[in-house]
């Protein structure tokens, strides 16, 4: 028989997760004065320092299994990286501490700062690759749109289920030349496409609120980090992922081997890219149609943070008014 873990070991996901939000906060924060100022690096780099700051004030054992890249080429919030004071649970954490910062740079919308945390080990270890992902929010029966179907008869198949013509359905689709085939085939369908430049977690975000954003589902690859990320937040949301990693050279493939991936033509759902109970915070950086960004005044700066947790569908949405001294 295994041992109950002592009280101070117990992954208690409600306490936990107000620190997660000030962990995210203060990302943000520290991204403030280079929104809009020409230099991802710049920026990256000061929501990389807010977050481990932070992080490392909470109670936790934490292993940064997302994080902003391997050892070698990351030397904060690496992958492998202990966080937390090594006072309190076990657990996984999944960052991206400036998701769009080519976003934050110009300006434009909905860059976010994005953290999750998990029990240990129930968090995919994505690799560095690219993600082929497929997303649709709450309510619909479990394989209603899926990998095996192609990408116009996914939008008739979610069409049907909502009851609604193919023309009522948005796709949210990252704007890149690798998805030109994707796009003419979904313009074939007389859906409409979101065309975004950056941000595929909030992409997939926007799924679970339909109603606010007007997106239906999200479709085409990116970062397999963000859709663990992303799969977190529809995890507490609401919502169906698909994931299947693409690899694109034997480098890749070695990324994965090394991250214990062995099957690599498998589709991840969202709950096999997270096992288990999830926390999840995100603060808008820019203006967003998910979050508010940053907002500065005379004095003092605003952020606007979404915290969930999947053991209980809460959301909570936190306004936040913090002195500039
Ligand atoms: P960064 O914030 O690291 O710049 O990532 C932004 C992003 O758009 C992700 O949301 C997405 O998963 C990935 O880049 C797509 O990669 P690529 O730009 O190579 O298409």
């Amino acid at each position: 028989m295994v041992a109950p873990l002592a009280e101070a070991q117990v992954f208690q996901d409600r306490l936990l997760s107000l620190g997660l939000a000030r962990v995210s906060e203060a990302a943000a924060i520290a991204c403030a004065p280079l929104i809009g100022r020409g230099d991802e690096k710049a920026a990256d780099q000061a929501a990389v320092n807010a977050m481990r700051d932070q992080l490392n004030l909470l109670d936790i054992s934490g292993v940064v299994v997302i994080g902003e890249g391997e050892r070698d080429e990351a030397p904060m919030l690496f992958i492998g990286e202990e966080v937390g004071t090594g006072k309190g649970p076990a657990v996984d954490i999944a960052l991206d501490p400036l998701e769009g910062t080519t976003l934050t740079a110009k300006d434009m919308p909905n860059a976010l700062t994005v953290i999750a945390m998990a029990p240990r080990g129930t968090l995919l270890h994505a690799p560095d690759v690219y993600m082929d992902k497929l997303a649709i929010g709450p309510g619909f029966k479990p394989g209603t749109v899926t990998f095996n179907m192609s990408p116009s008869e996914r939008v008739s198949a979610l069409a049907a289920a909502k009851g609604v013509s193919t023309m009522d359905i948005t796709v949210c689709v990252l704007e890149r030349p690798r998805h030109e085939a994707l796009i003419e085939e979904l313009r074939g369908t007389g859906a409409s496409i979101r065309l975004i430049p950056d941000g595929d977690v909030a992409g997939v975000m926007h799924c679970a609120e339909p109603d606010v954003t007007g997106i239906d589902m999200y479709m085409g690859s990116g970062g397999a980090p963000e859709g663990v990320l992303a799969a977190a937040a529809l995890k507490c949301m609401g919502g169906q992922f698909y994931g299947r990693l693409m690899f694109r050279n034997d480098d890749e493939r070695a990324r994965a081997r090394k991250a214990g991936i062995t099957n690599f033509d498998r589709v991840y759902t969202r709950d096999d890219l997270v096992r288990g109970d999830v926390i999840f915070a995100a603060t808008g950086v820019t203006q967003g149609s998910i979050l508010r960004g940053i907002e500065r005044a005379p004095g003092y700066i605003t952020t606007e943070t979404i915290l969930m947790r999947s053991k209980t569908g809460s959301i909570r949405r936190m306004s936040y008014r913090s002195p500039v001294r």
